[in-house]
């Protein structure tokens, strides 16, 4: 369902829109999955890509990309539990697609959670392997070619 709320997706801009992505996915997989810490923050974020859903001046929706050669890990997609089923997840998968074009790249690759993994057959990504634990979540490795 398209939303009824109004929302832009581009990149975090500055250190406190940042801070305020961290905190979401702090907020989303520490305290309401019970990921751990030291799993949610891997010391990656500096040399990732984040992506930003702000409404009104609140950031709503994060997810990270890591360039590796022409392959883009995307990772820590995160929509704030009050904002969900309206798209802003999709519509983060689709600038992380722009991102991975613009730089060059020709291939996303995550770990979904199996919970969530319609969300991104419906965006174009296919299962590649087996069904894993990571974090105590069950995940499955997809992946999509642009
Ligand atoms: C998973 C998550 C990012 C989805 O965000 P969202 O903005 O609600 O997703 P969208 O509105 O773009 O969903 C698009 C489609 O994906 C599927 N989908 C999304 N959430 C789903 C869920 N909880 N269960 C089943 N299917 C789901 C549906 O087909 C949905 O379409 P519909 O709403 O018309 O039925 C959000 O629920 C979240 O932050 N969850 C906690 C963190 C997490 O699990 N992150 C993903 C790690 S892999």
């Amino acid at each position: 369902m398209s939303g009824t709320i109004v929302y832009e997706v581009r990149r975090a801009r500055g250190d406190q829109e940042m801070a305020a992505a961290l905190e979401l996915r702090h907020d989303v997989f520490c305290i309401e999955q019970g990921v751990p810490e030291n799993e949610e923050l891997d010391g990656r974020d500096g040399e990732g890509i984040h992506l930003v859903a702000v409404s009104h001046g609140e950031l709503i929706g994060t997810c990270r990309l890591l360039m590796v050669g022409g392959t883009a890990q995307f990772s820590r997609l995160a929509v704030r539990a009050t904002a969900r089923r309206q798209g802003i997840a999709t519509a983060l998968l689709s600038a992380a697609d722009a991102e991975t074009r613009a730089a060059g790249g020709h291939r996303l690759v995550l770990h979904a959670q199996t919970y969530a993994q319609e969300l991104y057959e419906i965006a174009g990504y296919r299962p590649r392997g087996r069904v894993f634990r990571e974090a105590g979540i069950e995940h499955i490795a997809m992946e999509k070619h642009l």
